[in-house]
């Protein structure tokens, strides 16, 4: 693949203004180019590794399509095979266990065959999946296929963002990161939109079956991304680190770059699984655990998995209302992720979170109030309204904070030797506890009602908070090198 050729861009022809306008147009890395103080808007990144950000985020895509795409085509699945409540859970779920399963074994694979072989595997493993359930012709073969789904669900979300933060720039790499929850968001509108249209056809196998497609781009792309330099350099391949970060950072110094990392894994040598347990390891997985369930215990899932429901309940008692609605939901997270992609790496990280959570807390309890009022009523206009208003007020709130921030710090905050378990614990964590919340939200919905539904999601909401203050520390700037610092 070629690069980004750091020589032409110190070429004396950046000196006048044209030049560098032709150089930011070309998307080069142009701090050389901006260095006199001529307004010209200054480019973060090279292009080389936006391109390593955008291929790897095709994995989030997947993640959001896969997820998303079961409530759609469960209704035809079932008019298929003859299913019960039981077989109807099984085909539903069998994705969040092989995503636990796989995230699991994901934090070896990235750290013995490298951050990009786990990339490759997981586009692979989709690919694979998603035919199998697009020509399934049992419920076994079809639960088998979701499974498998779910391990590639499982290897991308240990391996895209671990992947993107170890080889972006701090400078950029909360930008870069968000990038992999834009993808999880615009993968979950594309399900929506894939289910509305390919509903009156009742054509679930499509449904399934054309994420394929991204698995294959996924497996492809990746072969022409370079490694993760900081992988490399935990394998001993010096050279090979030293010329990846030339690309990715040509003006940086990347014999100094390495030199550190060499340094930070003399002092902490090689991690082990065992090495999870020890003490100094404790904050940092507190905080990554913490920050992974958390995202979950608020409620999330309740409202991506089950808007449709959530907004009848509320008197909007179309389907087509509903659909909607639900719809709205699903582009309203897509353009509120762009806050964060924005903000991350300027505002930081923490005044994110507590502006987010905050924000999730009081459109919860406003939720819970208004399913209150309304107790024992079919749902009235001005509910529907409150409703609606507060669905995307919570929406907007989590889509700039908890959801990309918890898939950026935990790539971003354990140290190098410890990473890979460590992230695939994290992972296996918010996936666990993605499989409680749904798996209860109807539960709680019926035995306890909406509006106490809310007010406990709102609750988790109060405790997410506290411990994000007194526990999660800014990584924004910092080299992760010097996250891994932080926690001695
Ligand atoms: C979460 C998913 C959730 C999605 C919604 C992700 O960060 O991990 O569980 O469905 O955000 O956008």
């Amino acid at each position: 693949m070629e690069y980004d050729r750091p020589k032409d861009r110190r070429h004396p022809a950046a000196s006048d203004d044209a030049s560098r306008r032709l150089l930011v147009s070309l998307g080069g890395d142009v701090e050389m180019a901006t260095a006199t103080a001529v307004p010209v808007r200054q480019s973060r990144m090279s292009l080389s590794v936006a391109m390593v950000a955008v291929v790897a985020a095709i994995g989030g895509g997947l993640f959001g399509y896969d997820t998303g795409v079961i409530s759609g085509a469960i209704l035809y699945i079932k008019r298929e095979f003859p299913t019960d409540n039981a077989t109807e859970g099984l085909i539903v779920s069998a994705v969040t266990a092989g995503a636990l399963a796989a995230a699991m074994f994901a934090g070896d694979l990235a750290d013995r065959g490298g951050r990009r072989l786990t990339n490759i595997a997981a586009g692979l493993v989709f690919a694979t999946a998603s035919l199998l359930c697009a020509v399934a012709n049992s419920v076994p073969t079809l639960v088998a296929g979701r499974f498998l789904v779910g391990c590639g669900i499982g290897l991308t979300s240990v391996g895209g963002p671990m992947y993107i933060a170890e080889v972006a720039p701090p400078r950029v790499r909360g930008t870069l990161v968000s990038l992999f929850q834009l993808a999880v968001t615009v993968g979950i509108l594309l399900a929506y939109i894939a289910c509305a249209i390919l509903a009156p056809a009742a054509a679930w196998r499509w449904m399934l079956g054309l994420a394929a497609i991204p698995g294959l781009l996924l497996a492809v792309g990746m072969l022409f991304m370079p490694e993760s330099p900081r992988w490399l350099v935990r394998r001993g391949h010096r050279t090979d680190a030293r010329a990846v970060l030339a690309q990715i950072e040509p003006h940086g110094d990347p014999d100094a770059a390495v030199a550190q990392m060499e340094r930070d894994l003399a002092a902490e040598g090689h991690g082990s699984w065992g090495e999870l347990l020890e003490p100094s390891l404790r904050p940092a997985l507190l905080v990554g655990i913490g920050l992974a369930v958390f995202q979950q215990v608020t409620g999330i899932n309740a409202v991506i998995y089950y808007a449709p429901q959530i907004f009848q309940a509320a008197g909007f008692t179309s389907d087509l209302t509903s659909l909607a609605a639900t719809t709205g939901i699903g582009v309203i997270n897509v353009l509120a992720t762009f806050i964060a992609i924005w903000l991350v790496d300027r505002a930081g990280r923490r005044p994110l979170l507590i502006a987010g959570v905050l924000g999730m807390i009081a459109t919860l309890g406003v939720l819970g109030l208004a399913f209150r009022a309304n107790a024992g009523g079919t749902g009235t206009s001005s509910l529907a309204v409150i409703t609606a208003f507060s669905l995307a007020a919570y929406i907007v709130s989590f889509a700039f904070s908890l959801g990309p921030i918890v898939w950026l710090m935990i790539s971003e905050i354990y140290p190098l030797r410890n990473r890979a378990q460590a992230m695939a614990v994290s992972t296996a964590s918010n996936w666990g506890a993605n499989f409680l919340v749904s798996l209860s939200f109807p539960l709680m919905a019926s035995r306890l009602g909406s509006s106490a539904t809310s007010f406990t999601y709102a609750a988790f909401g109060v405790v997410t908070l506290i411990f994000i203050i007194a526990q999660v520390p800014e990584t924004k700037g910092k080299t992760l090198e010097e996250i891994s610092r932080l926690w001695r």
